[in-house]
């Protein structure tokens, strides 16, 4: 591991740089057009850019162009070589004369010791490049800002055995040989689009081809680009891409725009996909799929991330962001137009939950703890830094309000205008809200805040009844906790439905929408002779934490009865939670409610198995310890595993009658077979939970009868978790016929960091010194680190060996690839929610990280923001 070169960025002695929204200004200079010429070396490339540029205003100030690590060899302008050009901290500055003048610029790179993975780099053979946010300085002095627009032609010479197939963005439009072995390839692209938007790639890859016709009865060559050996496992890539192409179509009347749309799936890569503009680089673990490597989950994500990246191209790409503060524009709208994807291609009930899960899990804790930032953040050290679960997440749930306050044809009509009107602009969150409030009328000035405010707003509801006049009484108050630097807040609005339940006949007068924008109020509803039952916030249709007066028995009724899922879901999650909270606060657990409960989600035969899988599993460690005042993972943890052995108990008959219908079948990917799946993985865990030796006698059954990795791998955690012997045979096993597949292996490392295990902590710190662990692969990182730093019960170990571990993991990490690092901390940064021991420990090692000579400014912001 130390034989990795890095190339570290230098790092200020004194604070970064702090970017303010507020201090926008419109470019100096333009840069309509740019030709780059790139001469492909692993070890050296050399790349010589021709800018043309043109002065933006009546100014008298110099060119400045941004570059980071970057020596100009050369400079010309307007053909004459030049030495009175300078650099300021790493940008070159020009000053020029005229309006309008030509810029060349020569520069050397080495990909192969670009261990940051921004900018140009090498990833098991290839040369790839990511651009997003702030990689293009990396590659050539450019102003790169996304405000800034240019038609961009690219040349490419490289090794003709080495790199093969030649890729960058538009089109492919000549070839050629270079002799020497060497050969070329230019691509011209006629959209403008800004810098991160720029990809090239070069090696040795094969491709699945295939085709779609749009709309308009243009063809569009479509391909998906990986190892040769890998090409069978880009099927699913390639259907769920021309099911995104047509959906875009169909419900946005969105088509695409080039004859060419290239994929290509990376190994090393910081994030999940990239949306270049005709040329997507995506993390080949959210494009490869095969039944004997993938699990169902895996599968949803391709899917997910293909419609994401794909969808960009005009939600981010045809209309951008005119600065990185407005990073939601494209990302909180892109998130909630593949959501939307998701929930049509399968059940959208469990689509909905999944998505509420993941916002819970991420960015609720983000909005709560020292990170918190609006969706629209007012200032950064480090942009990197602000791909959140906030603005990505969080973003969508504000578009999601969107449009369900304006009704889907309204905000169709909204979506058609932003796109009509700002079609090849750089833009706003302003511009977006704009064009939703003229096409519908309806009035978005309040509803702004959520653009402006962090913090997850609290709504209590409160139902009383009067049994004389027949009325029944909802109040509704929303409180928005304060944030750091937002110590006061102004009231949201909170589009929610709701439904009040007649408890005797089990109906409802209908679903209504009620829009909260002030601090309280009162409503009132005629006609109910018994006090209603109260369903609310159905859909999750505000992203608030709910407190209601509703009882025991009403949470029950809405777990049996509500016609809305995602609400018939809550009510059961809210009934294992309040039987959660209880047990740890008092000691004293009682699990009547739930058991049965979950006893009659089991027998409902019109569920739909995979909503059952998802209604009958308890609130996550972390989840519990969100609704504690001071989390305790130790009682958090007991509480939970005596109400799952009590459900365990109570149903084990029905436990196994389920695991013996749902198994027996072939592999096959089908929304029924992935129920079936769900649902009798879930039931394994039961059943271990009931009998550990029968439990693990039939884990082991299946992990080596699996025909797909959901059951293999379900079966894996299930006896990773567990005290059995045959424990340790399967992680060999498993071990051993992966270890060549580096995504199924990052599986291994994984399920051994999340285990149950009261020794985690040493197994972990042992298979970071295991030769398959690396900080050169984020993938690999993120699957042992990273998710230890998830696992509630060893990462907060009392003695703190799992907070000196990780800190460790991210001081060793940093100088390599900073940017992976700093994602790293917001788990050492919820230190305020725990006890005073763990405080302590907690921040000493996020202090031990601040005092390391040479920190990157990635981890230097999230370190010193966590601890002020
Ligand atoms: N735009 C990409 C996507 O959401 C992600 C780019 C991530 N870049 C970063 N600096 N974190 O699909
Ligand atoms: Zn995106």
């Amino acid at each position: 591991m130390l034989d990795i070169q890095t190339t570290a960025t230098a790092v200020p002695l004194s604070t970064p740089h702090i970017i303010r929204r507020e201090d926008y200004r419109p470019p100096d200079w333009m840069v309509p057009e740019i030709g780059l010429d790139f001469d492909l070396g692993p070890a050296k490339t050399r790349v010589t850019a021709r800018l043309t540029v043109s002065r933006n205003g009546g100014h008298g100030r110099p060119l400045v162009l941004e570059g980071e690590t970057l020596t100009p060899l050369a400079v010309r302008v307007d053909g004459q070589a030049i030495n009175d050009w300078r650099i300021d901290d790493g940008r070159l500055v020009i000053d020029l004369s005229g309006d309008d003048h030509v810029i060349e610029t020569e520069v050397e790179l080495s990909p192969e010791r670009n261990t940051q993975l921004m900018g140009l780099y090498a990833s098991g053979g290839l040369l790839c490049t990511q651009c997003e946010a702030e990689g293009f300085r990396r590659i050539t002095f450019f102003p790169d800002r996304p405000d800034v627009l240019s038609r961009y032609s690219v040349r490419m010479t490289a090794d003709k055995s080495a790199y093969p197939v030649l890729l960058a963005n538009g089109d492919n439009v000549a070839n050629g040989d270079a002799g020497e072995g060497r050969h070329w390839a230019e691509w011209n692209d006629p959209f403008l689009k800004p810098s991160y938007l720029f990809a090239l790639v070069a090696g040795d890859l094969k491709a699945n081809r295939d085709s779609f016709t749009t709309m308009s009865g243009r063809t569009v060559e479509l391909g998906i680009w990986v190892r040769e050996a890998d090409v069978p496992k880009t099927a699913y890539a390639m259907a769920a891409l021309k099911t995104s192409m047509k959906w875009d179509e169909d419900v946005y009347g969105r088509e695409y725009d080039l004859g060419v749309f290239n994929i290509v799936a990376v190994d090393d890569f910081n994030f999940g996909a990239m949306e270049n503009k005709g040329l997507n680089v995506f993390n080949s673990r959210y494009i490869l799929a095969d039944a004997d490597t993938a699990t169902d989950v895996d599968y949803d994500n391709v899917q997910g991330v293909v419609a994401h990246e794909y969808f960009h191209n005009w939600s981010g790409n045809r209309v951008t962001c005119r600065d990185w503060f407005q990073l939601s524009l494209k990302e909180g709208f892109t998130v909630f137009r593949d959501q939307s994807f998701s929930a049509d291609q399968g059940s959208a009930a469990v689509q909905r939950i999944e998505d509420v899960r993941a916002l819970r899990g991420s960015q609720f804790p983000e909005d709560g703890g020292p990170l918190a930032h609006p969706i629209r953040p007012d200032s950064y050290m480090e942009i990197g830094n602000f791909y959140t679960a906030t603005i990505y997440n969080k973003g969508a749930e504000i578009i999601r309000m969107i449009h369900t306050l304006l009704g889907a044809e309204k905000f169709r009509a909204g979506s058609d205008l932003y796109f009509e009107r700002h079609d090849g602009q750089a833009v706003t969150c302003d511009d977006f809200v704009a064009a939703m409030q003229d096409a519908s009328g309806v009035d978005l000035s309040v509803f702004k805040r959520w653009y402006a405010q962090a913090g997850t707003p609290k709504l209590m509801a409160a139902i009383a009844h009067d049994a004389d006049t027949k009325q029944a009484t909802l109040t509704l108050t929303q409180l928005v906790p304060p944030t750091p630097g937002q110590p006061v807040k102004q009231p949201m609005t909170l589009p929610i439905r709701m439904a009040l339940f007649d408890r005797a006949t089990g109906e409802s007068g209908g679903e209504q929408l009620v829009v909260l924008d002030t601090d309280t109020t009162t409503l009132t509803f005629d006609g109910f002779a018994q006090p209603p039952v109260l369903s609310i916030n159905r859909d999750f249709s505000a992203p608030v934490v709910l407190e209601t007066n509703r009882t025991e028995a009403d949470l029950a009724f809405l777990a049996a009865e509500d016609d809305d899922p995602f609400a018939r879901y809550e009510a059961m999650q809210q009934l294992m939670l309040n039987t959660l909270v209880a047990a740890i606060s008092t000691g004293v657990a009682d699990h009547a409610a739930v058991i049965k409960g979950v006893g009659e989600t089991l027998s409902d035969g019109a569920l739909d198995p995979a909503f059952i899988g998802e209604a009958v599993v308890l609130p996550s460690d972390a989840f519990i310890g969100d609704q504690m005042l001071v989390v305790d993972p130790d009682a958090i943890a007991t509480a939970r595993e005596a109400l799952r052995l009590a459900l365990a108990n109570a149903h084990l008959a029905k436990w196994q009658e389920i695991y013996a219908a749902n198994g027996g079948r072939s592999f096959e990917y089908s929304p029924a077979a992935k129920g079936a799946r769900r649902i009798r993985n879930v039931a394994l865990g039961y059943i271990m939970a009931a009998d550990a030796d029968a439990g693990a006698k039939l884990a082991f059954t299946q992990f080596g009868a699996a025909d797909n990795m959901t059951d293999r791998l379900a079966a894996l955690g299930t006896l990773a978790n567990s005290q059995a012997e045959l424990r340790v045979a399967a992680l060999d096993i498993f071990y051993r016929r992966y270890r060549d597949n580096a995504l199924v292996l990052d599986k291994w490392f994984t399920t051994q960091a999340v285990s149950t295990r009261a020794d985690t902590v040493e197994a972990v710190i042992e298979l970071a010194g295991h030769p398959d662990f690396t900080l050169s692969n984020p993938n690999r990182f993120r699957a042992l680190v990273g998710a230890f730093g998830m696992n509630q019960r060893s990462f907060h170990a009392a003695d703190g060996r799992g907070y000196a571990f990780f800190a460790d993991q991210i001081i060793a990490l940093d100088p390599v690839n900073a940017q992976t690092a700093a994602k790293m901390v917001p788990s050492l940064g919820r230190w305020r929610r725990f006890d005073a021991e763990r405080q302590a420990l907690m921040r000493a090692a996020l202090e031990r990280i601040l005092a390391t000579p040479g920190l990157s400014k990635d981890v230097f912001e999230q370190v010193s923001k966590s601890l002020a």
